[in-house]
């Protein structure tokens, strides 16, 4: 592994490359990563690259942002065959003709859509919004009525905060997180109770109304930090773990066995370093669905840098 690592930090400058990661990737790639984040931070961090390759270590809907976000670069998405993509399943529970039959069945509704969607439902979206600004851009949206794509669960969390507006949710939903239940919570509550709870608004309102906290995996990872707690019961995908237990040796973190994204884990470091090496496979989308997929993430990204 060290002679992996070894030979991907030297490929990086070889090829004016940056290795992005979600906080949800493989421990060996979390730790090679030159970037590690949430939806938001990743995104925010792909609109300001000044490198010419762009490797992304993440499922789809994340690398299709970072091209849309740079068009001119390369983005190179490392899979394992015969996956040709590591897919987001919520992403793929939203179409653009649906999303088009909403529109018209609701007109003058904002389309608001969580950036777990495909660029073409994005090519159709008028905003886009991560688990981590949500509430915050539905909130400043102009338009009263929101079409809300496609996590339910998200959506309803926005529901609880937002409450001048009327948000129209869409039955999707992440199967990692839905896995988390309120009875093994409370289990770790029973075993753990010191622990603080603390999830992600994919979980289902019945295990957001037993957390303490909500946050996207930035926001825990910044919770953690702050915090005097020594435990936590943590609601989001396990590989957080790495990342947390690395920066505090002295905290315990506990997490549902179940939550376990097998999409994020197509992703391994042998494929890292082959897409390093051949800058392949990359992102490709035509220039019609980049041009209207970025208005609504740009737009996100904005408001995210106006604070
Ligand atoms: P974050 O933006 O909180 O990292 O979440 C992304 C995601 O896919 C959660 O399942
Ligand atoms: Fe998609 Fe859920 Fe995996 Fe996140 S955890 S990438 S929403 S399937």
């Amino acid at each position: 592994m060290q002679d992996i690592a070894g030979e991907i930090a030297r490929l990086k400058g070889e090829q004016d490359a940056i290795l992005l990661a979600h906080n949800y990737q493989r421990p060996e790639i979390q730790d090679v990563a030159d970037f590690l984040g949430d939806s938001l931070g990743l995104a925010m961090e792909a609109s300001k690259i000044d490198r010419k390759n762009i490797i992304f270590c993440g499922v789809d809907f994340m690398a299709e942002s970072a091209k849309i976000l740079n068009p001119d670069k390369k983005v190179v998405h490392p899979i394992v065959p015969p996956h040709l993509i590591a897919k987001c399943p919520m992403a793929a529970m939203a179409d653009r003709e649906t999303v088009l039959g909403f529109k018209n069945e609701h007109p003058g509704a904002a389309v608001v859509s969580y950036v777990n969607t495909t660029a073409e439902v994005k090519a159709v979206s008028d905003y886009c919004c991560t688990s981590s600004n949500a509430v915050k851009i539905v909130s400043k949206v102009p338009e009263d009525k929101v079409i809300f794509v496609p996590d339910e669960h998200l959506g309803n969390w926005v529901k609880r905060s937002v409450k001048d507006k009327e948000i129209i949710l869409w039955p999707g939903y992440c199967r990692t997180h839905v896995r988390i239940t309120t009875e093994e919570i409370l289990d770790l509550k029973e075993d753990h109770p010191e622990a603080i709870i603390i999830v992600h608004p994919e979980c289902t309102s019945e295990v957001v109304d037993i957390a303490d906290e909500v946050f996207s995996t930035e926001g825990m990872v910044k919770y953690v930090k702050s915090s005097d707690a020594r435990e936590f019961i943590v609601g989001t995908e396990r590989e957080l773990g790495h990342r947390l237990r690395k920066a505090h040796p002295d905290k315990q973190f506990y997490f549902g066995k179940r939550a376990v994204c097998p999409n994020m884990k197509q992703v391994r470091i042998e494929n890292v370093l082959e897409s390093l090496r051949s800058l392949s496979p990359v992102i490709e989308l035509d220039d019609e669905t980049m041009r209207l997929a970025k208005i609504p993430l740009q737009r996100m990204v904005d408001i995210g840098r106006g604070d």
